[in-house]
């Protein structure tokens, strides 16, 4: 989303992975960037010039001038017009180039005009890659302020395997949202919490639900990209892809989420309870595997739960926020203000389960997010990364609030 209406010069080398452009193109479009390729006369060899022109809607740019026209291709506005540079795939040739100022092709020559942040992502094979001239060059471009997304190891090309594979089109993405989102929390602590408790019966069963973790992560991600310290504790659930600075803390129950939330609580300046916590846990919970019997129906007794948002609601002190969410079936708003204030909270967060697409399990939610200050805002069916970003914006407002 930080890439919305960002100018982006893709600039093409010729290396096997330049396959990988045309996801790469259509991830950033996709992110709202307007995307110019230029590419390497090589680069040509490996994807056309039409995929791209067609994926970005520009023509590509590759020669000093356009052929049938004459026009001269001025790599200096092009360098003024980037909001960013990403050489994606960098062969070896063309960072020796940009290293030692070698301006004979397009490329190089806008990468030398460049005013903005230059994102480099190496692909070669991988006694290319270890070359000392290779190890040496990309030593320099890092001094000159680029940014080199590390390639990644596997098997290449040459089905040798070790590191030069480029980077994959999601993670280059990810370091670009990353570089433009704004971090406005830098120096602020997080904690959230995500997933769901699961209630322990016996060695083989649980009491527990359908969250997938997906909307406290992505909240964990977007507080992390905005420059804040962020630590999730999380129920059991399976998320690639997690900013590595989130500190993740595991547990199973909600007595050992309330343990982790009572330790991390006093040192942070936000804390959001995103997870599912089960309400009731079992009384007992059996040692061994709990016996299928022939006339006999088992019956479980179960404890209430702590309700670990309203203990740090009590705990809260002076400019902390507390954060809730509120997931309903039915009498939304009245429900979600009643825990807004029972919990002490400064906001919560309502997603429905009558909404097509919101709560559990999906990629999108639909929310309102009602403020203890009396303010509501309605949401869209958005991605929750995109909720997310909604739900930190107005965390940040109601700082700025109190
Ligand atoms: O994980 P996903 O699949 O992405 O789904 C996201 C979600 C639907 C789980 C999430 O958006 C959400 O709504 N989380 C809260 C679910 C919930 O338990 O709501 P509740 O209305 O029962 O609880 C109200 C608040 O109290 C919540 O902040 C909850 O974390 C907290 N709570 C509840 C019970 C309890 N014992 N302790 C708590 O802290």
């Amino acid at each position: 989303m930080s890439l919305k209406g960002k100018h982006i010069i893709l600039g093409i080398c010729g290396g096997i992975a330049a396959y990988k452009c045309a996801s790469l193109a259509r991830l950033l479009i996709k992110a709202g960037a307007e995307v110019q390729v230029i590419m390497t006369p090589a680069a040509k060899e490996f994807i056309t010039p039409l995929t791209m022109s067609t994926l970005t809607g520009k023509p590509v740019i590759s020669e000093f001038f356009t052929a049938n026209t004459g026009q001269w291709n001025s790599h200096v506005d092009l360098g003024l017009w980037a909001d960013a540079m990403l050489i994606a795939p960098a062969t070896a040739s063309t960072i020796g180039k940009m290293a030692n100022g070698v301006a004979d092709n397009m490329l190089v020559t806008t990468y030398l005009s460049a005013k903005s942040q230059v994102f480099i992502a190496p692909s070669m094979d991988l006694d290319m890659m270890r070359h000392p001239s290779t190890v040496r060059n990309i030593e320099l471009l890092k001094s000159y302020g680029n940014i080199i997304i590390e390639p990644a190891e596997g098997e290449l090309a040459s089905h040798l395997i070790g590191k030069g594979r480029m980077e994959e089109p999601e993670n280059i993405l990810k370091v670009l949202d990353y570089y433009f989102t704004p971090k406005d929390l830098q120096g602020q602590h997080f904690l959230v919490t995500a997933g769901p408790t699961f209630e322990k019966i016996d060695p083989v069963r649980f009491i527990g639900n359908y969250s997938s973790g997906k909307m406290g992560y992505a909240l964990a991600n977007e507080a992390a990209a905005r420059g804040a310290e962020v630590t999730i504790v999380s129920g059991p659930v399976d998320i690639k892809g997690v900013n590595p600075g989130v500190k993740i803390v595991k547990i199973e129950s909600a007595r050992q989420m309330l343990e982790q939330c009572e330790k991390i609580f006093p040192a942070v300046d936000c804390a959001i309870m995103c997870a599912a916590v089960a309400d009731y846990a079992p009384v007992v919970q059996h040692e061994t595997k709990i016996k299928r019997e022939k006339d006999e129906i088992p019956v479980i007794h179960l404890m209430k739960n702590p309700d670990i948002a309203a203990t740090l609601g009590k705990a809260k002190r002076a400019g902390q926020l507390l954060v809730g969410f509120a997931l309903e079936t039915d009498n939304e708003d009245v429900n979600a203000v009643d825990k807004l204030h029972r919990k002490n909270l400064d906001m919560i967060v309502l997603n429905s389960l009558k909404d097509a697409g919101a709560g559990f399990g999906t990629d999108t939610n639909k929310v309102t997010i009602f403020t203890s200050t009396g303010r509501q805002s309605q949401f869209a069916l958005k991605s929750k990364t995109e909720v997310a970003a909604d739900i930190v914006d107005a965390i940040v407002s109601l700082a700025h609030e109190s």
